[in-house]
């Protein structure tokens, strides 16, 4: 490093010597190791001073992955695996109740994996699993095993949460994928995969993208269904259940680069669009080649609930219930109940707007009428209806089984949209959930999560890989591309699409 005064690379190397101390190691022939491996009877206890915000407690034998405890937010404590070069968690457990790290939670393997805070009990558990040992594999995926190879009870690959890696097979059984912010989800049926909304806890979930394998044949009852895998080539490929069958693929961006050697994941984002993205040797970012949605008005909530997104060269958003007023988004707060058992007296008011559509009105029912009055009367009629969408050059009325969220913007006055909006004494029963956004900023932000603290674990493993090696790396090069002033965007994230 240069003499002069102290810039914030050797700020964060000492930092990361510190946080370094916290690679578990145990004893070896040879000295130090870092852990490959836990077996029966492990427990570890996260620390609420702990320097870092990721305290990895296992790690895979290429030194790329860990498996730790992962601070989330100002007071979250979740458990993850994560790729240490870009800090990026990969997998997360996201326990049903959040555990806070302040206080002190405790990991132990005894046949099953179990996340416990004293005092309130069992956070989370890999649930009816019985195994002996637990490793993170080459591939990020993190298993429980038995002894002599008898089997694998239990894998993340087959848990997602909100990312795909290389080689990770989504099928019609795994559980679905779900954005961190549990708003939207990506499911597998039998010859499509699709993107979903998530309303009232899961109950109603419409889609909003959707997308079927050429080759599958929807007609045969006897062709098993389609599955899905990231491959290193660059590309998303389809194939049919019990063999590797291709029935379509998604290439993307790198795909006729030939780019070999990058780390792939897919990941269900906070906007509810689904990326893939590539790190390579010495990246400093994640590289997104692959998006399934084009524009930020053809996502389903980018101006949040009662939105309206005006498409052009740079994308606007207005509120629908008031567009002459200069109400900048979130336009009103997420409704997380129907409009349904009211018990008496009109729990709603009514906006209507011309020129409106819907992004994904495609994926939703429609009736056909002569007239928009006709359609709205079929909404009003129905309380789990909360809005539709009339085209008076089809008689296409499309209707909004679903809190409404965004609508687009299109030049056409025959394009006419009937909304509910639940009254001001209603409101407070509703949920108060924060739109999600589709800045630049979101994913960002998510990209950055944790980057100096797990950059520290990184440079940790990289140091104990020096040591055995004796020499080689300079110390430039272990600066990890986690930067110090990344922090700021983690810690307030600005989820509005406005300005
Ligand atoms: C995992 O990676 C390490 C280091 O690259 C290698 O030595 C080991 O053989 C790999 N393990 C497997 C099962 O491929
Ligand atoms: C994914 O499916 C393929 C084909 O069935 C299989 O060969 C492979 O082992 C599976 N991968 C994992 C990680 O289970
Ligand atoms: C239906 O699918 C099965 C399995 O892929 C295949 O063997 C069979 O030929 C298909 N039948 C028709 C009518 O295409
Ligand atoms: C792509 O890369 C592989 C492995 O490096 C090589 O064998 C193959 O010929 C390349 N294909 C093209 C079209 O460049
Ligand atoms: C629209 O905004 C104007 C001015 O802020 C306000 O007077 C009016 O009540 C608003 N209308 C609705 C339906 O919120």
């Amino acid at each position: 490093m240069r003499e002069g005064k102290p810039d914030p690379a050797i700020a964060v190397f000492l930092a990361a010597l510190f946080i370094a101390s916290a690679v578990p190691l145990i004893d070896g022939a040879d000295g130090e190791e870092p852990v490959t491996q836990l077996s029966n009877g492990f427990t570890a206890t996260h620390s609420a001073d702990a320097p870092g915000r990721f305290e990895p407690v296992l790690y895979s034998h290429n030194g790329v992955f860990a498996f730790g405890f992962l601070r989330v937010g100002s007071a979250s404590l979740d458990l993850a695996v994560v790729h240490l070069p870009s800090s990026f968690p990969l997998w997360r457990a996201t326990p049903a109740r959040v555990a806070d790290w302040s206080r002190p939670a405790t990991l132990s393997f005894d046949s099953r994996l179990v996340l416990t805070v004293p005092g309130v009990g069992e956070l989370w558990s890999t649930l009816n699993v019985v195994g002996d040992t637990v490793a993170l594999l080459n591939s990020s995926d993190l298993v429980i095993r038995l002894f002599n190879r008898r089997g694998t009870p239990w894998r993340s690959f087959e848990n997602p949460s909100d990312t795909l890696v290389l080689g990770q097979n989504f099928t019609m059984s795994s559980p679905p994928l779900i954005s961190k912010n549990r708003r939207f989800s990506l499911r597998f049926a039998k010859t499509y995969m699709a993107l979903h909304m998530e309303f009232y806890g899961g109950r109603t979930r419409p889609m909003y993208w959707q997308y079927t394998a050429r080759e599958a044949q929807p007609e045969n009852a006897t062709q098993p269904p389609v599955y899905g895998r990231l491959d290193s080539r660059g590309f998303f490929g389809l194939y049919l259940l019990g063999g590797d069958q291709s029935v379509d693929m998604l290439a993307f961006d790198t795909f006729v680069r030939n780019l070999t050697g990058a780390f792939r994941r897919m990941t269900l984002d906070d906007d509810g669009n689904l990326r893939a993205y590539y790190w390579t040797e010495g990246s400093k970012a994640w590289t997104s080649d692959y998006k399934a949605i084009n524009g930020p008005c053809e996502l389903p909530t980018p101006c949040g609930a009662y939105g309206l997104c005006v498409p052009g060269g740079a994308p606007k958003c207005q509120c629908l219930i008031n567009s002459t007023a200069s109400i900048a988004p979130p336009c009103r707060a997420e409704e997380s109940t129907d409009l349904c058992g009211g018990g008496g007296g009109q729990l709603f008011d009514v906006v209507r707007r011309n020129r409106v559509s819907l992004a994904y009105k495609e994926q939703l029912p429609f009736e056909t009428y002569k007239t928009a009055a006709e359609c709205e009367q079929s909404c009003a009629a129905s309380c789990s209806c909360w809005g539709a969408v009339y085209n008076g050059g089809s008689g296409y009325c499309y209707l909004i089984d679903f809190p409404v969220e965004t609508v687009v913007y299109e030049a056409d006055d025959r394009k006419v949209g009937y909304f509910k909006i639940r009254k001001a004494q209603q409101q407070s029963a509703a949920g108060r959930g924060m739109s999600p956004g589709v800045t630049a900023a979101v994913v960002v932000a998510s990209l950055v999560l944790a980057s100096l603290a797990v950059a520290g674990a990184y440079i940790g493993w990289k140091r104990w890989l020096r040591q055995r090696r004796a020499g080689g790396v300079g110390m430039e090069q272990e600066l990890t591309p986690g930067h110090y002033r990344d922090l700021k965007s983690m810690d307030s994230p600005n989820n509005s699409f406005k300005t």
